[in-house]
Formats: structure tokens, sequence, C-alpha cells
């Protein structure tokens, strides 16, 4: 079965408590949990993996090719915004990512604007709550089946 390795940056390990106004009420053992169902149907294995710290997120992408991962789905948080590190270390590998994000970052402050992931990403998806990461797994087990 195709691995696809799903990472959540910063501060996703408060969701379910986090401005749930803006994330919703679902924590983040809730997403994993509907991901992992709908990977079952998708025939695909998902890797979840949560860190609040930007060299952590970077290895785990640059070991994603010796722990024979398909493809990544990444929410980078408030990395979106600033890590040169991590777009760079998509960049840097041949593995096809998919950002995706909660809330609609086009919709809120100037700031969550700019993605610094978006231009080395295979695709977006940004807007849909919970939904967004199980769009994102349908997108990345569609492109690994291809491949
Ligand atoms: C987020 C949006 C980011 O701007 C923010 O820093 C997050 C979550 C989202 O999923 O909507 O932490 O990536």
């Amino acid at each position: 079965m195709k691995k696809i390795l799903v990472i959540h940056g910063p501060n996703l390990n408060l969701l379910g408590d986090r401005e749930t106004n803006i994330y919703g009420k679902n924590t983040l053992e809730d997403i994993n949990n509907m991901l992992k169902e709908e990977a079952t149907s998708l025939k695909v294995e998902i890797i979840p993996f949560q860190s609040n710290h930007e060299g952590e997120i970077v290895q785990k992408i640059q070991d994603a090719k010796k722990d024979g991962i398909s493809a990544i789905l990444i929410n980078p948080a408030a990395y979106t915004h600033t890590s040169v590190a991590i777009r760079d270390a998509i960049s840097a590998i041949d593995i096809p990512i998919i950002e995706v994000h909660l809330s609609n970052i086009y919709a809120r402050e100037e700031f969550r604007k700019i993605s610094l992931i978006s231009p080395v990403a295979a695709g977006v998806i940004s807007g849909f709550g919970c939904q967004s990461y199980i769009f994102g797994l349908r997108a990345a087990a569609e492109i690994v089946k291809k491949a």
C-alpha cells in the first residue's frame, strides 16, 4: 500500500481548544482518525506526524524517501508564512506535496495571504475546516495511484 505522510505544523496539537471559531472543535486526534478511515477506503496508508519545531518538520521531509513515502499532505500552520527551510526541503525532494489549511488563509489577515509553501506544492486546499484534509488526502491518493 502507498504511504502518505501527514504533517501537522505548530499549534495544531491544540486543535479542539484553540480558536474554535476559526479552526473548529475537532481535535487533532479526531482529524487523524477521520483521515485513517478515509485512507482505508482509498486503499492508502497514512502516517500522521505533528511537530511544533521547524527543524523536526524539515527532517521528516528529508527522510520521506528513505521512509518509503509516496506523497505528503502538509498543514504547515504558521510556518506556511515564514519557513524558507520547509520550502527548500520540499523543493529538494521529488515527492508530491499537497498543502492544506483548515481556514481560508486568503480571507484572513494580510500576513496569512502569503504562503512560501504554495509555489512548491502540487496543489493547495484551504478553507474547508477538517474537510480540507480529506480533500487533500483524496488528491494525494489520486496522484500516487497515477504515478
Ligand atoms: C492554518 C492557517 C495558518 O495561518 C495558521 O498559522 C495556523 C493554521 C490553518 O489550518 O488554517 O496555525 O494553517
